[in-house]
């Protein structure tokens, strides 16, 4: 029986690459059945709204999202509708991963991280303000709890044993955000007190992403709060090739959205030449997250010979292929 899965497209470059995803994640045997549904920039002149209440029925329903990015004007204008919808559906936990590819050059290989990002807390929780007319200044409002805290840092705990991981590394900002960053830290650390069988260390996030700049390898795991997350998880992406290459997962208790970590890539979309592996990875975390393991590995497998081989890899990469051709030679392998 096909499993129902909403597809969300997205903005800018999302069509083509979850057009893509979709096509490998197919020929990788998985049988799922795509809801299309319509989210982001594109949906406000035909929704009146960013998300959709037949997106988020979709959702609710179906409980497993492939969503591709999704436009948020800067400054302005309405808030994230990705921020919306891992807020509506508590998609708590962010998972990144980060591994080295064969044939992509970078300064560092053998790279093998997971950025474990809190996910609907801290200075992403919408509470912010002008204080005056004039825009004289602002306020943004962080807010962590305990129970916030404790969700995503056990997630993560059990996350390193069921992936048989090494160590934990809880990032945070103790030293100045003595309240809020205190509170994720004191949490860990009496967390870290009931998993004795995992290596447990805490890292100030400024000397954090000192270190992951000059010996990412020192590090397995890393558990931190929503903004500090978000930041780190693009500086993992940039140490294995940049954005094109790294997926996310968005878990919550009911729902999972899988996505890639880049956004719309307004100065290539439309011009067929975006890199659509991380897609095609978000959808392998999706696999594997219903079980679908064999079509998994497979997908894996074939995304990264077809980078390996080189014969046609996009200009991120440094090559001169279309995201067609890309598609096409990981395609082959899944023949
Ligand atoms: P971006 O990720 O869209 O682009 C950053 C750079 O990476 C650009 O040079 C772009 O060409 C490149 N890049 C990204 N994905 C690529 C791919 N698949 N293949 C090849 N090159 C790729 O980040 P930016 O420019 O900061 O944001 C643009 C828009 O995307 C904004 O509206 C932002 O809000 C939205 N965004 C949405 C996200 C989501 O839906 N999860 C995540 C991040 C940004």
């Amino acid at each position: 029986m096909s499993i129902p899965v909403t597809l969300i497209p997205g903005d800018g470059i999302g069509p083509e690459v979850v057009n893509a995803a979709v096509e490998a994640i197919e020929a990788a045997g998985a049988k799922l059945d795509w809801e299309r549904a319509a989210a982001g920039a594109g949906a406000v002149p035909t929704h009146g709204t960013p998300i959709p209440a037949e997106t988020l029925e979709s959702i609710r329903r179906n409980k497993l999202a492939l969503k591709g990015p999704l436009a948020t004007p800067i400054g302005e204008g309405y808030r994230s509708a990705n921020v919306a919808l891992r807020k509506e559906f508590d998609l708590y936990a962010n998972v990144r991963p980060a591994r080295s590819f064969a044939g992509v050059e970078t300064r560092y290989s053998g790279v093998d991280l997971v950025v474990i990002r809190e996910n609907t807390q801290g200075l992403y929780s919408g509470v912010e303000h002008y204080v005056d007319d004039e825009r004289s200044a602002a306020e943004t409002i962080s807010i962590i709890t305990r129970k916030g805290s404790e969700r995503i840092i056990e997630y993560a705990f059990k996350y390193v044993k069921r992936n048989k991981r090494r160590r934990l590394t809880l990032v945070h900002k103790a030293n100045i955000l003595k309240a809020t960053s205190g509170l994720f830290l004191d949490t860990g650390r009496a967390l870290a007190a009931k998993h004795p069988d995992v290596e447990f260390k805490e890292i100030i996030v400024d000397n954090c992403a000192m270190q992951l700049v000059k010996n990412p390898n020192q590090f397995d795991v890393l558990v931190t709060t929503n903004l500090f997350g978000d930041i780190l998880s693009d500086l993992t992406s940039g140490l294995i090739g940049g954005l094109g290459l790294t997926a996310g997962a968005n878990i919550g208790r009911d729902a999972a959205i899988f996505e890639a970590v880049h956004g719309t890539a307004p100065d290539i979309a439309g011009k067929g030449i975006s890199n659509p592996t991380a897609v095609m990875l978000a959808g392998v975390m999706l696999l594997e997250h219903i079980g679908e393991r064999t079509a998994a590995e497979r997908l894996a497998t074939a995304v990264r010979e077809a980078i390996a081989s080189k014969e046609a890899i996009t200009p991120d990469l440094g090559g001169s292929a279309t995201t067609r051709m890309f598609t096409s030679a990981v395609l082959k392998r899944l023949k």
